[in-house]
């Protein structure tokens, strides 16, 4: 069985991170949430990986290489333009060739793994298999309907009257039956190959679609209350791991991970939380669940429920809460400052307390 991962796409959800960054690179307990997906592939045994990159790919590949730190042997495949979930597997059809392949959208976090899902498949062998959770608005994601022997009756794509609180998540199985069904399909009325349409075809053509529901934590990434939300659950299973150098004056409790040079100094880190390394804290008040990526530094500051990326600081400013903080931004509050003063970039979001 392959792997194809889906890493295109344009994030317009997460701006204005996604204008400089893949949304599938955007780090949550300090690792990308792209490193989550091929983990999670590669603990069902899958060696083989197709990832599908659009406008970000030097960016992607560079993170990722060939996936042998991974275990990994992975092909990257582009996709001019984001024209649907079914046309990265229409792109990907040579390397897929005649093999089952589990499709996994880089956006996507399960934090209990995909191992049951990929042995329902294994054992029963349908056409294809999807997972479903359910919601409590349906009306984002594509939804399916559900009989008792599992076996999906119909599948539509964000509707807006849905006929269940089954929402579809972005891990799919096939076989490669997928492939006649995608060159079935025309695009949707929002101008992308659904997958959601091909399966649907699957369905009317009497094929043996079944869905797998999934109990344990599951997350679509793509956008920011999603993602601080999965930074949560995440850090909520670090252990305690302390490096870097903690000078007398400072306290921790809880779930810590601190890395190798990192510098902490009079501060008070509650845990669960995370900090990269290089990363520089004074005088400052961190966590719980808190994500602080690599070169960043916070002092004077007070900073709970957060995401910093690599090289962020946060100087004499809190309670920060809730934020997602870009690569080497700056939030400051010098001495003397009588003003908010705001130089930010396109689609930001800046709540002034
Ligand atoms: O998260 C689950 C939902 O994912 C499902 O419930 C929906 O049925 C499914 O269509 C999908 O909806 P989204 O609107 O969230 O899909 P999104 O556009 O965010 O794309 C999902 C991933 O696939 C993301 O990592 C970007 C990538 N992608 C997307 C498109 C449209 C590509 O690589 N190429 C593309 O053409």
């Amino acid at each position: 069985m392959k792997a194809l991962v889906l890493s295109g796409g344009l994030g317009t959800r997460l701006r204005p991170l996604t204008h400089s960054m893949a949304k599938q690179l955007v780090p949550v307990a300090n690792k990308p949430v792209l490193v989550h997906c091929l983990e999670a592939i590669r603990r069902i045994g899958i060696t083989e990986a197709g990832i599908i990159v659009g406008d970000h790919a030097d960016e992607i590949t560079a993170e990722i290489g060939d996936g042998a730190s991974l275990g990994l042997d992975i092909t990257y495949i582009r996709q001019e333009a984001p024209l649907g979930l079914a046309h990265c597997v229409a792109v990907a059809e040579d390397f897929l060739g005649d093999d089952d392949f589990v499709m996994y959208l880089g956006d996507n976090v399960l934090v209990e793994g995909i191992g049951a899902a990929a042995e329902s498949f294994a054992a029963r062998r349908p056409a294809a298999q999807i997972l479903v959770t359910k919601v409590l608005d349906p009306r984002q994601y594509g939804v399916a309907e559900v009989g008792d022997d599992q076996v999906v009756r119909g599948l539509v794509e964000k509707p807006a009257d849905p006929v269940s609180d089954l929402a579809v998540i972005g891990v799919y199985f096939f076989t490669p039956a997928i492939h006649e069904a995608v060159r079935a399909i025309r695009p949707s009325g929002r101008g992308e190959l659904e997958i959601t349409d091909a399966l649907q075809h699957l369905v009317a053509e009497g094929r043996t679609v079944t869905a797998f529901e999934y109990s344990g934590y599951w997350q679509d990434t793509g956008k920011t209350d999603g993602l601080l939300e999965c930074n949560r659950v995440l850090l909520d299973r670090i252990e305690r791991e302390v490096h870097g150098r903690i000078d007398d004056e400072s306290r921790i409790d809880g779930a810590v991970f601190v890395a190798p040079g990192a510098t902490v100094t009079r501060s008070r880190l509650t845990g669960p939380l995370v900090i990269g390394p290089g990363t520089v804290v004074r005088n400052s008040r961190i966590g719980p669940h808190t994500a602080l990526g690599e070169g960043c530094t916070v002092q004077d500051a007070d900073v709970e429920d957060s995401i910093l990326l690599d090289g962020a600081v946060l100087d004499g400013v809190g309670p920060v809460r809730g934020s997602l903080i870009g690569r080497r931004s700056r939030v400051t509050s010098p001495p003397g400052a009588h003003a908010h003063r705001l130089v930010v970039g396109d689609d930001c979001r800046a709540v002034v307390a």
